[in-house]
């Protein structure tokens, strides 16, 4: 009897895991799925039917997959099953010509991935990206190019092994016969049928999409692939969908899956559909006037006012400027953020412009406004584009760009806000604390991965050009950001290019860049040096109070070390409270990355190296002059003072041709005044 019992016991189990020997499934829209699929993030199923990974909104992702795993291998030989799968998509993104960020089919080990959203996908973070143990398998349909995984274009289909550096990718197209292709806008608004097939006896992957329920006779991509390696015996199967900086809603609009055979044929007719996308409704001025006219109590010269001042800050929006907006801000919400650009607010003024802090009013959030006048009307188009690129830059130690405003000739710029001011008031305007050498190493360390990062963690190569401390600034936790990234060149756009404009403070520009006039990653390098020193002396780069042979910073270490005194620059306001192997690490690397030779000196991600302590700096070190010959620091500073008679600006201007080559003039004949002038004195507050 008992045995019977076990018996009937063990055969009621054998049919509980109904995963085992379900195959295959079938969603002509959404509505009755039931548990059957899991929703994750931000995506829902909408009363139509649809489901809808991601919104509009910034940065965020979505996933669905199918709640109950599929067996995907033979258990018994470790080989895994042919499978297909149908689904139809549509991408809205909400300017029309930029799709943010894209959408995936997956397989996986979990429903439950820890990912990033932007071009992560939502189905890796950093740090697991790339590692084999992840077994992820993914097709992504891609609309921004990331050069970080060598993307092809903002308009793709990839597949994906463990890694967003795509295995095979193809610019998303259907061929109409075996030999004609038809490019296809995947972010067209338009429903997009896709067919992923896999063959395990053949061992390979196709993937085809088309505008049709037909499925067209070839393939976009067809890759050989044995995926016995990849999957595990139990996977997950399902869609990943983020957004970035720019966001595109992503639907899925029907799916049907199978393994070991053909996935039920969808009709994207028989789909459930969108409704017309939504108008941009959005006219204050209109709906100022119907209200105006509901209330007719108000006098025709409030009404006449109102229009008047309505029209004074009305913002000059162009179509282009429609296709960039998520973050772009109205005029009158920062004008009320900021109290109008009332005194009251004013932060400093740095380099480009007025720093306003101001409280954004529908979110309460802290923000600096930065107020730049941009008078050429040419390559505004770029410039906007420009700033796109900048507000995707992200990283801890960089200060983050929200959004920005265009009205007539100025534009301004919302970033977060830094609750403790710059690095430069921490040092030297007389704080209330001085800054421990804890916090100054956690400060240089923060920044130099900032900085690392816009050398070689973007797209493209990011040149600060105006590294030093009034540029560091110190988040609530004391956190060194670096701030005004990418500006120099968004300024650029639209000058002349026969003109070069060298940006930079003196003390902290390389001595190349003068005669070059080419700001490049080993000029950030040599400014990143000059504030390494003046964290650790508690010294600006040039003292003009200073003895004549100690105006220079570098030069007074240099003499130090060479005595075997180095410890003797240390700021005395740290009294002997450091670090001593820090110290002695932070003064040689200051000295490594301030040569004069561009080629000497170490690269950000060697910098960083030394700063985490996985590679120690040898005590041989070369004279930062050495290429020079005697003083070559005074080279470069000639040129500058001679530029600058010329110049009334901190920042220096004109170089190019005109540069005054003549050594003969010391520096130290330049009046005090000037030279608190050139060092860019008073220019935060
Ligand atoms: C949900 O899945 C179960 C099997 O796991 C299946 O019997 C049922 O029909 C599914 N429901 C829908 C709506 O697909
Ligand atoms: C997007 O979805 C999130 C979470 O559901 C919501 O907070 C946000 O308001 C939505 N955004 C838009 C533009 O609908
Ligand atoms: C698994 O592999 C074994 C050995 O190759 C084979 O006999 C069996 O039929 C396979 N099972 C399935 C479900 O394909
Ligand atoms: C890959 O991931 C595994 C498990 O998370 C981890 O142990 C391993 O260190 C990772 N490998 C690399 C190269 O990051
Ligand atoms: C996919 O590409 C990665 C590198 O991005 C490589 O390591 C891996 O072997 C490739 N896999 C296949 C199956 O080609
Ligand atoms: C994949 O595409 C190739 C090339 O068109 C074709 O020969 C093969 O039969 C396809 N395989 C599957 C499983 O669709």
């Amino acid at each position: 009897m008992a045995t019977l019992l076990r018996l009937f016991f063990a055969l009621i189990f054998l049919s509980v895991p109904v995963s085992s020997e379900l195959n295959q499934f079938f969603f002509a829209g959404f509505k009755d799925v039931g548990t059957n699929i899991t929703l994750n993030g931000i995506a829902e199923i909408q009363k139509t039917g649809i489901l809808k990974l991601t919104n509009e909104t910034s940065r965020l992702m979505g996933h669905a997959f199918y709640t109950s795993p599929f067996q995907f291998k033979n258990s018994t030989n470790g080989k895994a099953f042919s499978f297909s799968t149908s689904f139809a998509f549509t991408i809205v993104p909400e300017y029309p010509k930029l799709g943010g960020h894209g959408l995936a089919f997956t397989i996986a080990t979990t429903k439950d991935l820890q990912a990033h959203p932007s071009q992560y996908l939502g189905l890796f973070n950093p740090s697991d990206v790339g590692n084999s143990s992840d077994h992820l398998f993914a097709v992504e349909f891609d609309t921004v190019q990331d050069f970080e995984f060598g993307d092809i274009n903002d308009n793709h289909v990839g597949i994906d092994i463990n890694s967003l550096t795509s295995n095979a990718s193809a610019t998303a197209a259907y061929f109409t016969d075996s030999s004609t292709k038809q490019d296809l806008n995947l972010k067209s608004g338009k429903a997009i049928q896709a067919w992923i097939d896999y063959d395990s006896v053949q061992n390979v992957l196709n993937v085809t999409i088309s505008p049709f329920s037909s499925k067209p006779s070839k393939p976009i991509l067809s890759f050989p692939l044995d995926l016995s390696l990849i999957l595990q015996e139990s996977m997950y199967v399902g869609f990943s969908a983020s957004t970035g900086l720019l966001a595109s809603s992503h639907y899925v609009l029907g799916w049907s899956f199978k393994i070991n055979g053909q996935a039920p044929a969808l009709d994207l007719s028989s789909l459930p559909s969108l409704p017309g996308l939504k108008k941009q409704q959005h006219t204050a001025l209109i709906v100022g006037i119907s209200v105006s006219a509901i209330v007719l109590a108000l006098s025709a010269i409030f009404v006449a006012i109102y229009l008047f001042r309505k029209i004074k800050n009305a913002d000059i929006v162009e179509d282009w400027e429609l296709e960039l907006g998520p973050h772009r801000y109205s005029y009158q919400e920062l004008k009320k953020a900021t109290n109008g650009f009332g005194e009251k607010g004013l932060l400093g003024s740095g380099g480009f412009g007025l720093v306003y802090k101001g409280t954004l009013p529908n979110s309460k959030t802290q923000v600096a406004v930065k107020r730049i006048s941009h008078k050429s009307q040419q390559g505004l188009r770029e410039f906007v584009s420009e700033i796109a690129s900048i507000g995707r830059l992200r990283h801890r130690n960089l200060v983050q760009l929200l959004g920005w405003c265009r009205k007539r000739g100025d534009l301004l710029l919302v970033y977060d806000f830094m609750a403790n001011g710059s690095l430069d008031n921490s040092l030297f305007d007389e704080p209330k604390t001085v800054l421990s050498w804890e916090k100054r190493f956690t400060i240089v360390k923060g920044v130099a991965s900032g900085l690392l990062y816009l050398h070689e963690g973007y797209e493209q190569v990011v040149i600060h050009r105006d590294v030093k401390a009034s540029n560091v600034l110190l988040d609530t936790e004391l956190n060194g950001r670096l701030g005004d990234f990418g500006l120099a060149r968004l300024c650029e756009h639209g000058s002349n290019p026969g003109t070069t404009r060298v940006v930079g403070t003196l003390g902290y520009l390389a001595p190349e860049l003068p005669r070059t006039g080419k700001a490049t990653t080993c000029s950030d390098v040599f400014a990143f040096g000059a504030l390494l020193l003046e964290v650790a002396c508690g010294r600006r780069p040039i003292e003009p109070k200073a003895m004549p042979e100690e105006l220079v910073l570098v030069d007074r270490v240099w003499d130090r070390f060479i005595e075997g005194k180095l410890l003797d620059v240390v700021d005395p306001r740290l009294n002997g409270d450091f670090d001593e192997s820090e110290m002695v690490m932070v003064l040689k690397l200051g000295l490594m990355c301030s040569n004069n030779a561009p080629m000497a000196r170490p690269s950000m991600r060697q910098v960083v190296r030394y700063l985490e302590g996985e590679a120690n700096i040898s005590d041989d070190l070369r004279a930062p002059s050495e290429f020079n010959g005697g003083k070559g620091h005074m080279e470069g500073f000639d040129d500058f003072v001679h530029s600058f008679a010329s110049s009334s600006f901190g920042k220096m201007d004109t170089f190019s041709s005109t540069m005054n080559r003549n050594r003969s003039v010391g520096f130290a004949s330049l009046s005090t005044s000037s030279l608190s002038l050139l060092q860019g004195r008073g220019e935060t507050r």
